[in-house]
Formats: C-alpha cells, sequence, structure tokens
C-alpha cells in the first residue's frame, strides 16, 4: 500500500497545513529544518535507527544512526558559532559526497545560519561569483578542493574562515584557514538550536539563468512542509525502507530529497561518494538492498546503454519504488525499466525555485510515457497563452508553464536580485521558464525551455557564463554557446568561436580552450566540441543570434530572421 493511498482522492488536497500536525508545528512557533532531520526523529525513538549509510569509489562505509546525526550536526554547528557565525550568516559547503557535507548541512541550520551548497567539480571562477554574491563568511571544504579557494581569496575579503574538514596536519595552513576535524572533537550532546521560524532563510541554492550571473534562490524553514509531504506521497517513502538519492546536494535534488525530504520523515538512505558506473551502481541497490531510488534521466539512460547482461549479475529484487528528476524522461527510458527493473521510473518536474515536485506521477496514478504526469496535490499549475498568460483550455496546445503562488517550498526571492525575481511573475503565474501542453486528462507533456538555457544531464549551464569565461581565453575574439543534441545527455555544451588573428584553428587550440572552460567553471560547463568560424550571426545591433546557431544543432527550420535582425 503506498502513502498516498487513493490518489484520487488526495488530489483534492489544498491546504498545507494539514501538515502542520503532522510535523509539530505549531504557526508562529519555531520551526528549524536542522532539529526536524535529527533531534525530532530521536525523540520519537528512532535515535538508534540508521540514518546514513555511506560508500566511498572503494567500497569504505560509514554508518551514522539518527542519533549520531543529532550529535555530529551539533558538534559542527557548536564549532561554527564558536568561530562567530550567526544567524543568517552564509556559510558555504564545498565538498564531495562525504558525510561531512550531510552533516554540515544540519549544523548550519541549526545555528539558523543559510547553508549554501556549491558542487565540488566547480572551478574557481564558477566559486568565485556565487562566493562573492551571497556575500559568504565561511566555507566548509575538504584539503583536495582548498587550493581553489586560495585562488580567489584576495577578491574575497568577507570570507573569514575556511573550514577544512580532513586535514591531515602535513601541509601548513594558511591564511584564513582553520581545521575541524568531526572524528576528534568534543560531541555536544546538548545544544541550543536557534529558534528559526517559518520564514526564516534556510538554503541558498545558485542556479543559471540566459543572461547575467547565476542568481541565489532564497529558501525559508517552511520550505520543510512541502518538501515532506512530497517526500511521503510521490517519492512513497515508508518506515523500513532504504532510499537511495543519486543527486549531488550541490543540487537542489540533493538538498530537498537527499536530506530534508528522507530525514524529516526518519528515513535511513544511502550516499555513493562516486561518480556513474552501471556495475557499481547496480552492486550498490543489491549490497544495501535498495527499495526506493530517486536518479535522472541521463543516468537511466546510461543505464540502458549499459545493457541487460550487467543487470543480471545484480539482485534488484528490493526494488519497490522508482522516481526520476531533472530533464525530459523519455518514454522508452519508462519502458525499459519497467521491462528491465521490474518498476517503471516516476517522472516528477520541478526545480530549484519551486524546492520541492510540482508535476508528478502520483502512486496508483495511470502512468503515460513520456508525460511528466499531474500537478501534486495543492499545487495549481497550468500551460499559459505566451501573450496574455491566460491559462489554455484546450489540449495539445503548448504554451508556458505557470504555477499559482503560495506552496511552502518556494523560493522567497534571488538574492540580491528582487528585479530578476519579480520578471518570473505575470498575471499572478509563477513562471519556471519551460514549455509544455496539457492533454485531454490534464497530463503535462514538456515541449522545451522557453530560453537558452543548456540542460546537461539534468544540470543547468548558463551560454552566457561560457562565453564569459571563453573570452577570458587569449585566442577567443568572439564566441557563442548553444546546446547540441547527445544521445545520453540529451544536451551537451557546443562553443562557435572566433579566433584572434594569429591564432591558429586547430586540434591542440579546441583542446586548450575546453581544459581552460574545465578548470574555471567545471567539467559540465566544458563545451564537448568547439566549432571555429569565421564570423557569427548577429543582430544589427551586433547581438549575436544563438538561435539561429541552435536551429543549425538541431536541424531545425530557422525561420523568419528578418524578426531576429532587429533586437526585440
Ligand atoms: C529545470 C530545472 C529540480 C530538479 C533538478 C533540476 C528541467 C526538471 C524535468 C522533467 C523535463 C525537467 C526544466 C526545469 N526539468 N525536471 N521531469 N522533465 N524537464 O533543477 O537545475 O533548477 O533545473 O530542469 O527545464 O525548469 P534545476
Amino acid at each position: 500500500m503506498s502513502n498516498i493511498g487513493d490518489y484520487k482522492e488526495r488530489l483534492a488536497h489544498s491546504d498545507w497545513s494539514e501538515v502542520h500536525e503532522e510535523l509539530d508545528y505549531r504557526p508562529e512557533g519555531i520551526l528549524n529544518i536542522g532539529w526536524h532531520c535529527s533531534d525530532r526523529i530521536c525523540r520519537q525513538g528512532k535515535g538508534d535507527k540508521l540514518a546514513l549509510l555511506w560508500e566511498n569509489v572503494c567500497g569504505h562505509e560509514k554508518r551514522y544512526t539518527f542519533n549520531e546525526l543529532r550529535l555530529a550536526s551539533n558538534t559542527i554547528g557548536a564549532h561554527l558559532r564558536k568561530l562567530g557565525i550567526r544567524d543568517e550568516d552564509r556559510v558555504c559547503l564545498f565538498m564531495d559526497r562525504i558525510p561531512e557535507l550531510y552533516i554540515g548541512f544540519l549544523g548550519i541550520l541549526k545555528i539558523g545560519a543559510v547553508a549554501q551548497p556549491l558542487f565540488s567539480a566547480f572551478g574557481d571562477e564558477s566559486l568565485f561569483v556565487r562566493l562573492d554574491n551571497a556575500g559568504t563568511r565561511a566555507i566548509l571544504t575538504q584539503r583536495k578542493h582548498v587550493g581553489k579557494v586560495r585562488k580567489i581569496l584576495d577578491r574575497l575579503p568577507q570570507l573569514e574562515h575556511i573550514i577544512i574538514v580532513d586535514h591531515d596536519g602535513k601541509k601548513a595552513l594558511e591564511d584564513r584557514e582553520s581545521v575541524f576535524n568531526l572524528a576528534e572533537a568534543e560531541t555536544v550532546d546538548a545544544f541550543d538550536i536557534f529558534p528559526t521560524r517559518a520564514e526564516s532563510p534556510s538554503v541558498l541554492h545558485y542556479t543559471s539563468g540566459t543572461t547575467g550571473q547565476p542568481k541565489g534562490v532564497q529558501h525559508v524553514h517552511y520550505s520543510l512542509i512541502s518538501q515532506y509531504l512530497t517526500t511521503k506521497w510521490v517519492l512513497d517513502l515508508q518506515e523500513n525502507d532504504i532510499y537511495w538519492c543519486t543527486a549531488d546536494p550541490g543540487w537542489v535534488t540533493g538538498t530537498s530529497y537527499g536530506i530534508i525530504g528522507p530525514w524529516s520523515l526518519g528515513i535511513t538512505q544511502c550516499v555513493l561518494d562516486a561518480g556513474f558506473s552501471a556495475e557499481a551502481w547496480y552492486r550498490f541497490i543489491d549490497k544495501h538492498s535498495i527499495s526506493m531510488w530517486y536518479s535522472a534521466p541521463t543516468a537511466i539512460r546510461s543505464l540502458m546503454k549499459a545493457g541487460e547482461e550487467v543487470v543480471k549479475r545484480a539482485d534488484l529484487s528490493s526494488l519497490r519504488h522508482l522516481a526520476s528528476v531533472g530533464e525530459p524522461l523519455n518514454a522508452e527510458a519508462v519502458i525499459w525499466s519497467e521491462r528491465v527493473l521490474g518498476k517503471p521510473f516516476l517522472d516528477t518536474y520541478w526545480q530549484t525555485e519551486t524546492g520541492s515536485i510540482m508535476i508528478t506521477n502520483l502512486p496508483g496514478m495511470p502512468i503515460k510515457p513520456g508525460s511528466m504526469g499531474k500537478c501534486f496535490p495543492g499545487i495549481q499549475g497550468a500551460v499559459l497563452n505566451a501573450k496574455t498568460f491566460e491559462p489554455i483550455t484546450e489540449p495539445g496546445i503548448v504554451g508556458l508553464i505557470g504555477f499559482r503562488p503560495g506552496w511552502p517550498a518556494m523560493m522567497r526571492g534571488y538574492w540580491k536580485n528582487e528585479k530578476v525575481y519579480q520578471e518570473k511573475f505575470r498575471n499572478g503565474w509563477y513562471l519556471p521558464g519551460d514549455r509544455a501542453k496539457l492533454d485531454a486528462e490534464g497530463y503535462f507533456w514538456f515541449v522545451g525551455r522557453d530560453d537558452d538555457v543548456i540542460n546537461t544531464g539534468g544540470h543547468l549551464i548558463s551560454p552566457f557564463e561560457v562565453e564569459s569565461a571563453l573570452l577570458e581565453y587569449e585566442a577567443v575574439a568572439e564566441s557563442a554557446v548553444v546546446a547540441k543534441p547527445d544521445e545520453v545527455n540529451m544536451e551537451v555544451v557546443k562553443a562557435y568561436v572566433l579566433l584572434k588573428d594569429g591564432y591558429l584553428a586547430n586540434q591542440d587550440t579546441e583542446l586548450e580552450i575546453m581544459n581552460f572552460i574545465r578548470k574555471k567553471l567545471s567539467p559540465l560547463a566544458m563545451p564537448q566540441e568547439i566549432e571555429f568560424v569565421g564570423s557569427l550571426p548577429k543582430t544589427r545591433s551586433g547581438k549575436i543570434m544563438r538561435r539561429i546557431l541552435h536551429a543549425r544543432e538541431w536541424g531545425e527550420e530557422i525561420g523568419d530572421t528578418s524578426t531576429l535582425e532587429d533586437d526585440e
């Protein structure tokens, strides 16, 4: 039996306050995600239950019960407080998926500070713009990543503390650096958790748009209400489940459903701190008897590519329920998983800004492979006419996805960017920036993004950020960055580059430029192909027309370019 029971009855749910009682929350009272994910679970008598089962690429394991999670997050919180970190200060987590990342997240929230998780593969420039924008006061990181922080330290006067969580005492510490080894720190049992309220800031996630620098998406502790209920009803986590979310907490899936959702329900979760390998992934499921698995279409397509022989070498009979997020989940992937893994992946749609699942296939609901499903109970969503911003009632017509604001996990703003935040609303609707159509039964079918942002393997990349970084490479005169089709990642980054006079358009230059971007931004942002051109298509006022290049990559009709040539 699923948690949601009769999904049709649940679709009538619209009042989020029904969840308050389940979470012991009284309006205007104290609400702290850090407490809810550890102390509260211990109070329910589950202190000895396994909270985290961590494994790294060598098969080395670490285990934490909910009580150990409570103590360790108190200990990190107390340490930060001793350093002078206060409520609302931004504290960055810049680590691989090691236990300190998950525990540190709760510790930061427990002192009322704002957790700012950043993907550890980010290069120094990606790191700099996000720490600079957030005015981050402290960063928790690992020895292997500290070099990137050192490189940008001069430009970050507000960054007071660089805390290394795995220092072995071998290399000398530099300016503003200190050591915090969780295993050696004195455990803090009694701890004064900061009395955050529903609207106190909690998490700051950075997301990329078409133009401008990445935007800090500001969430509050009240997001827990949506994250808890969607985890319960969509991911269907139940008392004895062993859950695995493959996302990195540098991205919102890894925090909303890789920390907050499962732990607020007191569920055991596994973390595999290793890259993708079909064999290793199946072995991980088998070894830990994983029953609920939340992953992403690119991973599923990679599994499909790895073939069925490797599936047979593992026992996957523990799997009870599967879900996916991040990019379009093609019908073939749903059909494949049902045939080969015995369960279909249920598609879920949401984004950093929405904080929790918005459109989804609910357990029990008939699945239409290729469709994202319906609005989660309590979410009012529509497909809107792109000019009038009125809902389109006929099925099959493409428009913009829109949601009525007001669900608990909705972002409260873009950090220091009120203007761009306001632009996300039209006619009383929040616009996530995606296009879709509805069918006669109210299922949403994803069509595409409404901007130039590239979604590579479920990660959003801003063409603007890559173009800006390319311009910093000495040989590059001009560039345009677009998505190129890819069998597994759906889209990858492609750069059109015009070189300055005197530079050679050859493979060495291509590789050098790729490497430059990988180091400066991240492996995800690195162009998979660079095409050297003699000129780039531009509007009369000199703006590069990415749309023409995009259409070329996708073999689409370019359409009427006369309008494109005028700046809109
Ligand atoms: C964008 C959000 C929240 C999860 C991680 C991504 C695309 C997300 C789906 C889906 C088609 C999807 C949208 C969305 N997207 N889920 N099920 N089908 N597209 O969070 O980095 O904020 O990206 O990812 O374009 O706006 P994000």
